[in-house]
């Protein structure tokens, strides 16, 4: 196998063929407009600055030249810009929409090459594990490629996919440069500003490797298996453990129908509106239940089994909802098929979406003309609701929790192949059904005992905690360090009432103490300090009653 070292040698070269394509669709100035240019301007191409003279209205090519650099560039880029095209909270619509159409081209990798990386990674020559190898890939894209053929140990039919060589060492090569070139674009681009480039290159870096690491893939494959271990309508292909690396999986190969296929026509064994409701219903149990789902659920990964299941397959990126997110999700779900805007705001702001700064008017009225326009029609489709409530986010500026804009692309993708299979459909039924039994599931007796648990461990939490906090306080107050910020107008009113009722607690406390000594003069069996300190805070006490009272006329 060549090996590729990822010398130094090589970034350059590679940074050269991206600037050249760059130059191509007019971007060349994201290059040369480095710091080696800033100190000398008159080098400086300003002809090629286009989108920075133009500052506010950004040129409408730009979408469009985008979406060719990054098909030009390669792999890496491809799954860049597929990523962003889910992302309209980030990359704003118009780039989204254009990144949709992005094509994976990747021309074939020959199976000698893929032979050599099974037989590097699993340490024996491909003949003795398998046989009836077809070296006709059934599936390729730009990171795998996959082959059917029999374990030769027991001559179960497998689904072998593979990682072209090299995959991992020209992405780490391109994010390297991706990190240098989101710098540069965030610096010029006015248009990509609000995107903040170099932390979405971050995001993707981590998922991308997570993708390129086919033992997560494996484990996903275990994982969503489990989950679905007593839903006989679901099928989730088994994995050969003996034979899976970081760059191969060797799974059970599922005999049916590619969804994709009975889009295009009838197969008369397969009842179309079992499959759609499969789908929902499956999908919607992965993000609400289980909080572990599958993040590209297209007709091309799924599968109709012989026996008539459905069978999810490409499990490389999944996403993972934290218990609370969950919870508070199906609130929001029934919330919105409920339409109550005031509502929906308070539990996105409990959610942690919006923070209560960003709730304003604006967000409100945007919120109830959206909400509007789906009054007193029945609400079927999931799609376009979730769809123009991220455009009302996105105009108010409001960033999704990657997780969130997941979950909309998912259930969009799933409700699209629904209707398609069955125009009677509804989706948003089948949402508010499940939904409905998480919430009421959640007011459940042994729930609430089991969170009282919780609240309890949090107050004992606080109770610890609560001594210390309070020292600290103190002893700021001693230093002069407490620092409040008032914003009342009568403050110093305010202040001196304050400092009166807080001399007044002080001596009443002094003088309960003071009524435990039991030296010094007593007056009728009371030691006269307590006796003085009770007297005063009397006093005390009733000015400041009428002066309450005065305030108060
Ligand atoms: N277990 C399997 N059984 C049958 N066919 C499979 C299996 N796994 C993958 N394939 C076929 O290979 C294609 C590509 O596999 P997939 O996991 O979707 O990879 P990619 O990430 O390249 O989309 C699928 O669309 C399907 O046709
Ligand atoms: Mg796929």
């Amino acid at each position: 196998m060549k090996v590729r070292t990822n010398t130094a040698n090589d970034n350059i070269k590679r940074l050269n063929e991206i600037y050249k394509v760059l130059k191509k669709n007019d971007f060349g100035y994201l290059i040369e407009e480095n710091t080696f240019f800033k100190k000398f301007p008159f080098l400086r191409n300003r002809k090629l600055s286009k989108e920075e003279e133009l500052g506010d209205s950004p040129d409408e090519s730009i979408p469009i030249r985008m979406r060719k650099v990054l098909e030009e560039l390669g792999p890496a880029y491809i799954k860049l810009g597929q990523m962003l095209s889910t992302r309209p909270d980030l990359v704003g619509v118009e780039i989204a929409e254009e990144l949709q159409k992005l094509r994976d081209d990747t021309p074939v990798t020959p199976f000698d090459e893929i032979k050599e990386v099974i037989e590097t990674e699993l340490g024996d020559s491909m003949n003795k594990i398998y046989v009836d190898i077809d070296e006709t890939p059934i599936g390729s894209a730009s990171i795998g490629q996959v082959y059917k053929a029999r374990l030769r140990e027991t001559g179960e039919k497998v689904a072998i996919k593979v990682q072209k060589p090299n995959s991992r060492e020209l992405i780490e090569s391109d994010i390297k440069i991706m990190k240098f070139l989101a710098k540069r674009i965030d610096q010029f681009l006015t248009m990509t500003k609000p995107l903040n480039l170099p932390v979405v290159i971050s995001e993707f870096e981590r998922s991308i490797f997570k993708e390129i690491n086919f033992l997560e893939e494996t484990m996903n494959l275990q994982n969503l298996a489990n989950n679905f271990k007593k839903v006989s309508y679901i099928k989730i292909p088994e994995v050969h453990t003996a034979y899976c690396s970081e760059k191969v999986i060797t799974m059970e190969y599922i005999d049916g129908v590619a969804v994709t296929d009975l889009l295009k026509k009838d197969y008369p064994k397969i009842d179309k509106k079992k499959i759609a409701n499969y789908g929902v219903k499956s999908y919607f149990k992965q993000v609400l239940i289980d909080g572990f789902f599958h993040a590209d659920p297209h007709p091309g990964n799924l599968i109709v089994t012989k026996d008539g299941k459905l069978c999810y397959i490409d499990l490389g990126m999944m996403g993972i909802l934290n218990e609370n997110f969950k919870e508070t999700l199906a609130e929001l779900i029934l919330l919105l098929i409920g339409r109550n805007s005031n509502n929906i705001i308070k539990q996105l702001i409990y959610m942690d979406i919006i923070t209560p700064a960003q709730n304003t008017d604006k967000l409100k009225t945007d919120l109830d003309d959206f909400l509007n326009l789906y009054y007193g029609a029945e609400l079927r489709n999931m799609d376009g609701l979730l769809d123009d409530l991220l455009n009302v986010m996105v105009e108010n500026n409001i960033a999704l929790p990657r997780e969130f804009v997941m979950i909309g692309r998912g259930i969009a993708l799933i409700e699209d192949t629904g209707k398609k299979l069955d125009p009677t459909f509804n989706a948003a039924e089948e949402l508010k059904k499940l939904s409905r039994k998480i919430v009421i599931n959640k007011y459940k007796p042994e729930r609430i005992a089991k969170s009282s648990i919780n609240y309890l461990l949090q107050l004992e939490h606080l109770a610890k905690d609560l001594p210390d906090t309070i020292n600290n306080t103190i002893s700021k107050i001693e230093n002069g360090k407490l620092e409040v910020n008032l914003k009342h107008l009568e403050v110093s009113e305010l202040i001196n009432q304050l400092s009166v009722s807080l001399i007044l607690s002080a001596l009443i406390i002094g003088s309960s103490l003071a009524m435990f000594i039991e030296k010094g003069y007593h007056i009728f069996g009371y030691p006269i300090l307590g006796l003085i300190g009770f007297v005063v805070s009397g006093i005390l006490g009733i000015y400041l009653i009428i002066q309450y009272m005065i305030e108060r006329e």
